[in-house]
């Protein structure tokens, strides 16, 4: 593989001299917390892989770490803001220009949709228990602020940009011949237990009812309570609304790409309460813990399974 030149991505070899690694993967938010650990474990087992994050530093100087200290030259850096239009069309023009063809993306970039008083949250010293169960919303009412832009930004990075990116790379991955793969970063927080809306909730749970049209306006109802600031009175999810909302419809999404692509497996898992930025390092598990789960799901066997939910390598059900 060849070193990355100046500019935003690796030297691409030219269009007539396409160099198809056996399988190439895409990783989104891959320059830190799992998604760098994703790449690492990806290159490691001889995937080539795409790391990308939204600034070209971090990305490159991301990509450099895994070279140096796993000693892996089978990844390349290439610029992507999943909320950008236009990073995610350019990276979709690297990849059919340099290689033709996509077998694995990993979504995984996403935010927590709050405004948090970082002291004043571990101050509380909430324990992982009270966390992970989503017991501690009144505990945390008065350190997590969900401001309209702070939850809009939430949703459009975690459902409408792996929505975005998979549009974009879906016409690479049908050209994929060892069998396309996509993972997609879920969360407890998308478990439909929480849903206090028991409208809501059975309906979320029919899959059957559901396309992108459907979560659009889903979407657009609950930025309009939220707006209004009626949250609890609608009954929407009161444990980090705006996330928990994104990995609701992100498992979804999976089920809705896994029933139109057959031939493919899509996937949706939770790489477990893992310490990252995402949850003010608070988590109990590392990164390479937390990556085994989407790593497990990228390699899938061509008869593994598909519209699935997993917590970490386990498949559960969450609705
Ligand atoms: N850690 C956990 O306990 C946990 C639990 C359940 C689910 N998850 C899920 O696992 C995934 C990885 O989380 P993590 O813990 O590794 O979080 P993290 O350490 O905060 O990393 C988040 C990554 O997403 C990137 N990102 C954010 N917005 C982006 C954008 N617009 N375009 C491109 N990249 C963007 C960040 O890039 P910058 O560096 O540029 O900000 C960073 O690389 C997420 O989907 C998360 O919801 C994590």
């Amino acid at each position: 593989m060849e070193k990355p030149a100046p500019g935003t991505a690796a030297a691409a070899p030219t269009a007539d001299a396409k160099q198809a690694p056996q399988r190439l993967a895409v990783v989104t938010g891959g320059n830190r917390g799992v998604g760098l650990e994703v790449c690492r474990q990806l290159a490691d087992q001889g995937v080539t892989v795409i790391l990308t994050a939204r600034d070209d530093k971090r990305g490159k100087d991301a990509v450099e770490s895994i070279r140096r200290e796993s000693n892996l030259s089978n990844i390349v850096f290439h610029q992507l803001d999943v909320q950008d239009d236009t990073s995610v069309a350019s990276l979709a023009q690297y990849i059919e220009n340099s290689y033709g063809k996509l077998d694995i993306l990993v979504n995984n970039a996403a935010v927590i949709g709050v405004a948090a008083d970082e002291e004043g949250l571990k101050a509380l010293n909430i324990d992982t228990e009270t966390w992970i169960s989503g017991r501690a919303a009144s505990l945390l009412k008065d350190v997590f602020q969900n401001t309209y832009d702070v939850t809009m930004n939430c949703l459009d990075t975690n459902y409408y940009g792996y929505k975005r990116v998979t549009e974009a790379l879906l016409p690479l991955l049908k050209l994929s011949t060892s069998g396309a793969r996509i993972v997609n970063a879920s969360s407890l927080a998308s478990e439909l237990k929480r849903m206090p809306n028991e409208k809501l909730r059975n309906d979320l749970s029919n899959i059957e009812i559901w396309d992108e049209a459907r979560i659009e306006a889903l979407l657009n109802t609950f930025m309009e309570d939220v707006k209004e600031g009626r949250l609890e009175e609608a009954g929407w999810p009161t444990m980090l609304p705006a996330y928990s909302m994104s990995k609701m419809v992100i498992n979804l999404y999976t089920r809705i790409l896994a029933r139109r692509h057959p031939d493919m497996r899509v996937n949706c898992v939770r790489p477990g309460f893992v310490k990252t930025d995402i949850n003010w390092n608070l988590g109990i598990l590392t990164p390479e813990q937390g990556a085994r789960g989407p790593v497990m799901l990228a390699l899938l066997p061509q008869d593994g399974p598909t519209g699935c939910y997993f917590d970490q390598t386990e498949m559960v059900n969450v609705w």
